[in-house]
């Protein structure tokens, strides 16, 4: 879109590499057909392309078989087939003050349903959270950790690697909320030992929207989410067990999936590291850019520390989503404002009741992107307050 200065990467990134509109142009075209319900060629054609992203993710992530990738609609789509095909009744969880809604409303829904114990390790106003208090927490009934890999509100990235540690020592399944992380840090699911990881297509991974997915391991025995026709095993009654098929019930977004291969393909070539360092730097010269505004309050990490390529703020006797509104009416600039479905991180930071504004940054968002929005807050917060 002309005259837009997009900042709301992480709600979804855009625009996508072109490749990623090719790549599913042709997917309408030639591969057209319904993936494994049929022999015929274009049915084929359409089962590679599944197969395609589901190599392409896994060398992404460390997974060494493709088959232990659920394909899916979204993140939350793959949270919610982890959390309510893992638990059992009674189970208890542990889960961060950073988590997004995506996780928090089905663990409250498990609560309710299913007597399942919650437990949520607060984080500091950095969106820190102490190891120590965490270990706390275990009990001998818990039986899954979930953890968001990077706050969506804080930026701040979680210590996936000595958490995992933790889950094994005490034999706790961990699953990792990766909406902010996947193709952004580097992740290796084995080496790390994480057990399931939620990804979404359309952020970090470049894709379309309706695409993400679930990285199961393969011990885990989680019940699927939808029940359903899958093309392999249809005179049984019920579910196949194998992989992906049972976690795959009904017609998948071939299409969609073709674009998300292709969006994956283009983190591989570019690298998770080098999207991260572009994403550092550009946070940190929007952090020192935004530091002579007078009564900014930037949360997260500070100056100089990791995060990733959000930065979320406040601005004394000025309503967040007024600032939201009068960037994109008067300068044409895409932030987010409000709540970001995250009210428990809003918590720790404190600003429940004023909400933030959150400019986040792509890979291809450059230095002037970032000044332009430095210079629309710095001029509507020395004019009269909005
Ligand atoms: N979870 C997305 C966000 O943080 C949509 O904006």
């Amino acid at each position: 879109m002309e005259g837009v200065i997009y900042l709301d990467h992480a709600a979804t990134s855009w625009p996508k590499p072109p490749a990623v509109g090719e790549a599913m142009m042709k997917a309408l075209d030639v591969a057209g057909a319904n993936p494994g319900r049929g022999s015929h060629r274009m049915a084929v054609q359409a089962s590679r392309v599944l197969f395609g992203a589901r190599k392409a993710i896994s060398t992404l992530l460390g997974v060494r078989n493709a088959n232990d990738i659920a394909l899916g609609s979204n993140t939350t789509e793959a949270l919610n087939l982890a959390i309510q095909g893992w638990l059992r009744e009674g189970d208890h969880v542990i889960a961060t003050m950073a988590e997004h809604n995506s996780v928090r409303r089905p663990l409250e829904y498990m609560r309710r349903s299913r007597n399942v114990e919650v437990d949520y390790v607060p984080v500091n106003v950095a969106g820190v959270i102490d190891l120590v208090q965490f270990a706390r927490m275990l009990r001998p009934n818990t039986r899954l950790v979930v953890c968001t890999h990077s706050s969506n509100l804080l930026g701040s990235i979680l210590p996936i690697g000595e958490i995992a540690l933790m889950c094994q020592k005490h034999q706790v399944t961990l699953l990792v909320d990766a909406a902010q992380s996947a193709g952004i840090l580097p992740v290796d699911v084995k080496q790390l030992g994480i057990d399931m990881l939620a990804f979404p297509g359309h952020k970090g991974l470049l894709g379309p929207q309706g695409t993400g997915g679930l990285y199961i391991a393969p011990e885990l025995d989680v019940q699927p989410l939808l029940h359903g026709g899958t093309g392999s095993q249809s005179e049984a009654i019920e579910q196949p067990l194998v992989r992906p098929d049972r976690y795959e019930a009904g017609t998948p977004n071939t299409v969609g999936i073709a674009g998300l291969a292709a969006g994956v393909q283009h983190v591989l070539e570019l690298t998770p590291e080098f999207i991260y360092k572009q994403e550092w730097d550009l946070t940190q010269h929007m952090m020192h850019g935004l530091s002579s505004v007078q009564g900014i309050r930037m949360l997260g990490p500070e100056l100089g520390q990791p995060r990733t390529g959000l930065l979320s703020f406040t601005v004394e006797g000025y309503d967040s989503a007024q600032l939201a509104f009068q960037l994109d009416r008067n300068y044409g600039i895409a932030v987010r404002s409000g709540f970001h479905c995250t009210p428990l991180a809003h918590e720790s930071a404190g600003t429940t009741a004023s909400g933030a504004v959150r400019a986040s940054v792509g890979y291809n968002t450059t230095k002037d992107d970032v000044n332009a929005l430095v210079e629309a807050v710095i001029e509507l917060t020395t004019s009269k307050p909005v």
